[in-house]
């Protein structure tokens, strides 16, 4: 019987011996030691041995079970360390290898211009009002002294909702809003988009202006110009020409646009001044009296200019960018050069 117990550990040995890694070691372990196992059973079947030999059977499996355990346990530590060498090799990380970056956004151009355009009219004390996009035909068209049938409507390709109600043309029924509500002085700037059914290399059927007005007692055309000159030298520095042309809207008089030295040519003529030496860049004039009388001001107390201007427009030409449809297509080369 003895001997039963001494050829199990030599059997176990041989196993343990001949085992490749720590799986074949732990089958091993379940073989001899397991709730099943081999050495298990003969331990459970103690208590058939007679009791004269009980004593020393039982002694000698215990130093048998005790002895393959050890055994067990030295292999397992051998081959747990082995593998985990192997996985440490295997999967090496190299911390010296550069970091991974981390993509960056940039802000949109016309809205780094636009900030820019809208830093400047703060420092002159304008502050900011914003109107809705879509708008009454009201304060878009009529109250701007452009009533049903007046063929200035034309200039402006309308997106309608229905009669009464558009996508807005322009910023400058946020002029009307404001003033119904205020009384003067006031010195308002109004960015935000605006809708025309219009599309090509240098129009989009939505694009952004923004609109500035000033109105007070005795405000004159050449507060309006030595606005517009403070805020041009600003954005497209100090040396640009900046000159008024006669031009008509319904709701200033007199009307002019705004043109200055093309920044392409620097005034020697080219494709994109077509020649002139000259760029349009907004429209201006002094608010029409009409306008007034619309928002219930008295037109003999108060004069007042306004102006409005596309963001996309001066970005363009602020950068040199000769296609208005890169704004808007978010590829990352044309995003990243701002
Ligand atoms: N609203 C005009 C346009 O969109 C621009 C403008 C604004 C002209 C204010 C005069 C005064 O063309």
């Amino acid at each position: 019987m003895i001997e039963d117990i001494l050829s199990i550990k030599d059997l176990a040995r041989e196993e343990i011996k001949k085992a490749k890694d720590s799986k074949t070691v732990q089958a091993v372990r379940v073989k001899f030691l397991g709730k099943k196992g081999i050495l298990t059973g003969k331990l459970k079947s103690l208590s058939s041995i007679p009791n004269e030999h009980r004593p020393e059977y039982g002694r000698v499996l215990n130093e048998v079970k005790t002895e393959i355990e050890a055994i067990l346990k030295k292999q397992e530590e051998f081959f747990k360390s082995a593998e985990l060498q192997n996985s440490l090799k295997a999967n090496r990380i190299d911390v010296t290898v550069p970091g991974y970056c981390i993509p960056c956004g940039h802000r949109h151009p016309t809205s780094r211009v636009l900030d820019e355009i809208v830093d400047v009219f703060l420092s002159l004390g304008f502050r900011i009002e914003e109107g809705p996009e879509v708008e009454l035909d009201y304060y878009n068209f009529e109250a701007l002294n452009m009533p049903k049938d007046h063929p200035a409507r034309d200039m402006q390709d309308t997106f309608y909702i229905n009669e009464d109600v558009v996508l807005r043309t322009h910023t400058s029924p946020v002029q009307v809003h404001v003033m119904k509500k205020n009384r003067p002085p006031l010195r308002v700037i109004a960015p935000g988009k605006v809708y025309r059914c219009d599309a090509d290399v240098s129009h989009t059927p939505m694009f952004q202006q923004i609109e500035g007005f000033m109105v007070d007692s005795h405000i004159t055309m050449s507060d309006l110009k030595g606005v517009l000159e403070v805020f041009i030298h600003q954005i497209f520095g100090p040396k640009t020409p900046v000159r008024f042309r006669p031009s008509f809207f319904p709701f200033t008089e007199p009307s002019a646009e705004i043109d200055i030295g093309c920044v392409i040519c620097g005034g020697t003529g080219c494709r994109v001044c077509k020649n002139t030496g000259w760029i349009e860049i907004l429209g201006a004039g002094m608010i029409n009296p009409r306008v007034f009388e619309m928002v219930g001001y008295d037109p003999e107390a108060y004069t007042g200019f306004a102006f409005g201007m596309g963001i996309e427009r001066i970005t363009m030409l602020k950068y040199g960018i000769d296609d208005i449809r890169l704004f808007f297509e978010n590829d990352k080369r044309f995003l990243e050069q701002f």
